[in-house]
């Protein structure tokens, strides 16, 4: 494969920590909200290459989660706008997919990503509703007998990457311990047993709540008062939630004053996911992480 591109000089190389104020330049060239922080939190997390031009200036990124041997996600997917429609875009991924091999991978992709990504093997698998704001109306919510919220302690680990792994069908085994490190977790408890959980972190402009983990129940009540116990805890903060379309909870946020502000499909290549339907993800940790 030829290093350079055809309308100029372009390199690709590792993506590394000495990037990410190139890495937050270029997202907020495309006006994401990503602060230094986040950059920071993908790049120790994932290996990523970047597209440099002649005179160094990174042009490109996107970065790689490996999930286990199975599985990966890319994120952090952004050419200057300077740049865009030249082929770097398509460069960039191609390298990654040549090297993760046979790999599920997923992705989230809208626009000329989406269209990019489709001319690469990705099928769209589900539509993700962003919803955000600050002026929401902390619900109050009940759940069935026997369960309770509690705080989620160090001997939960095992316990939360195995729901999160089987809600998402992606190996957590190394991203949720460093989600935990920068998160704060809620768990549902039944008896001594967990039976799903949400974080909470710093993200962007305010907050995201996610991953939640739940299983089934009527009316999406486990995962609401989840939802829900951040919601009180934060009231007049700015608070982002991702949830897939078709597990209904869009309403119901809506109604709570979280409008819907966005949508993205959620891609696989080499799929599908092998999903446990036991556990569900009502809402993911990022875009970027699957
Ligand atoms: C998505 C994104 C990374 C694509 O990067 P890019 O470098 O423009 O991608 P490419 O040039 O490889 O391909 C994009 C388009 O240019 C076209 N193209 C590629 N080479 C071309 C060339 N030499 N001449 C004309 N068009 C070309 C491709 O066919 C593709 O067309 P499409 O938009 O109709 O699908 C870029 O648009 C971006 O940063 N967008 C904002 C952030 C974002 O949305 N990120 C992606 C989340 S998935």
């Amino acid at each position: 494969m030829p290093d350079s591109n055809q309308h100029e000089a372009i390199r690709y190389r590792a993506f590394t920590p000495d990037d990410i104020a190139a890495g937050h330049a270029l997202s907020s060239a495309v006006r994401w909200r990503h602060r230094p922080d986040d950059w920071r939190f993908a790049a120790q997390t994932s290996s990523g290459i970047a597209a440099v031009d002649a005179s160094g200036a990174v042009v490109g990124t996107a970065l790689a989660w490996k999930f286990g041997v199975e599985a990966a996600s890319i994120g952090m997917f952004i050419v200057s706008p300077e740049h865009q429609q030249l082929g770097i875009g398509r460069e960039l991924i191609e390298r990654h997919i040549r090297e993760l091999g046979a790999r599920t991978v997923v992705m989230h992709a809208i626009g000329s990503g989406l269209a990019l990504c489709e001319t690469l093997g990705f099928e769209k698998t589900g539509t993700i509703h962003q919803h955000q704001g600050a002026a929401f109306q902390p619900p109050l919510v009940s759940l069935p007998p026997g369960e309770r919220l509690r705080p989620i302690g160090a001997n939960d680990t095992p316990r939360l990457v195995d729901l999160a792994s089987r809600a998402s069908g992606l190996d957590r085994s190394a991203v949720l311990p460093q989600l935990l490190d920068v998160a704060s977790g809620i768990a549902l408890d039944r008896d001594g047993e967990l039976l799903g959980f949400a974080l909470f972190r710093r993200f962007g402009d305010g907050h995201v709540i996610g991953p939640v983990v739940a299983p089934d129940s009527p009316n999406e009540s486990r995962a609401k008062a989840l939802i829900s116990y951040w919601l009180a805890l934060h009231a007049g903060m700015f608070v982002r939630v991702d949830t897939p379309a078709r597990l209904g909870l869009s309403t119901w946020l809506e109604g709570l004053g979280l409008p819907h502000v966005d949508s993205i499909e959620r891609v696989v290549r080499n799929g599908p996911l092998p999903v446990d339907a036991t556990s569900i993800e009502y809402a993911i940790a990022s875009q970027a992480l699957g």
